[in-house]
């Protein structure tokens, strides 16, 4: 992606919020100059990776595969004084795949607020063919593996850890504005396979240029393929 692909998004996304009236930190709107302004501010959040993300999860095609995000809370794992809790913004577009990824530490409450169709399917890495229930808004859902779960505005699902998911918006129904609550967010050691599909290709560990990052932060992730399962990436 191009700087000013990565710029338009955010601008997309910063007016896709503020037509369903979220209201997002003054940050958000921060120039790189506003930043070197306030270069504490810049540091506490550069550390606690708040801000924007943008990535393609090292597709090199974002409309396919990619994701805004803007970090509005993280904590530092293992840091008792910081927030045990991370909230993010998602915007989703139709199609647009976030591919399929657990989480070793964190739980996660995917909440749709506005737009479209947010379109779910889980997989247990350990038993990868066998049904699955999760729960939406509190309520038991059986599902097929890799059988979608559509979450309407106002609608959400918690997903357990370790349940591999993955996400996109449904196809003609327009982006989707969802929210991520996630209890105990890792900072230092997110994993994300860019060929998690693709089993055939893995090895124990890669970098991958696939973290873009928006005006107000700048990113450093290491990306660590999964060595173990079924191309499905681990992220803390
Ligand atoms: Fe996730």
């Amino acid at each position: 992606m191009r700087r000013s692909d990565i710029n338009r998004q955010i601008e997309f996304a910063k007016g896709f919020a503020a037509s369903h009236a979220r209201v997002l930190p003054e940050w958000a709107d921060w120039s790189i100059g506003d930043y070197e302004g306030r270069a504490d501010v810049a540091s506490y959040l550069h550390e606690r990776h708040m801000g924007w993300d943008i990535t393609d999860f090292g597709s090199g095609d974002f409309a396919r595969r990619g994701l805004v995000l803007f970090c509005l809370r993280n904590g530092i794992q293992g840091r008792s004084h910081e927030r045990p809790y991370a909230e993010k913004m998602l915007v989703v577009n139709e199609g647009q795949e976030t591919p399929f990824h657990h989480h070793k530490v964190k739980l996660e409450d995917i909440i749709n607020c506005a737009g479209g169709n947010l379109m779910i399917e889980f997989i247990n890495p350990s038993h990868i063919d066998e049904p699955i229930t999760v729960r939406s808004d509190g309520i038991p859902i059986a599902l097929a593996a890799r059988e979608p779960l559509r979450l309407r505005p106002g609608q959400s699902v918690t997903v357990e850890r370790g349940i591999a998911h993955r996400f996109y918006g449904e196809p003609g129904h327009g982006p989707v504005l969802a929210w991520r609550s996630v209890k105990s967010m890792a900072i230092k050691t997110t994993t994300f396979s860019p060929t998690m599909l693709d089993a055939s290709r893995r090895s124990k560990k890669t970098r991958s240029r696939s973290v873009l990052c928006g005006t107000s932060c700048v990113l450093s992730v290491d990306l660590v393929m999964h060595s173990r399962s079924q191309g499905i990436a681990s992220w803390i």
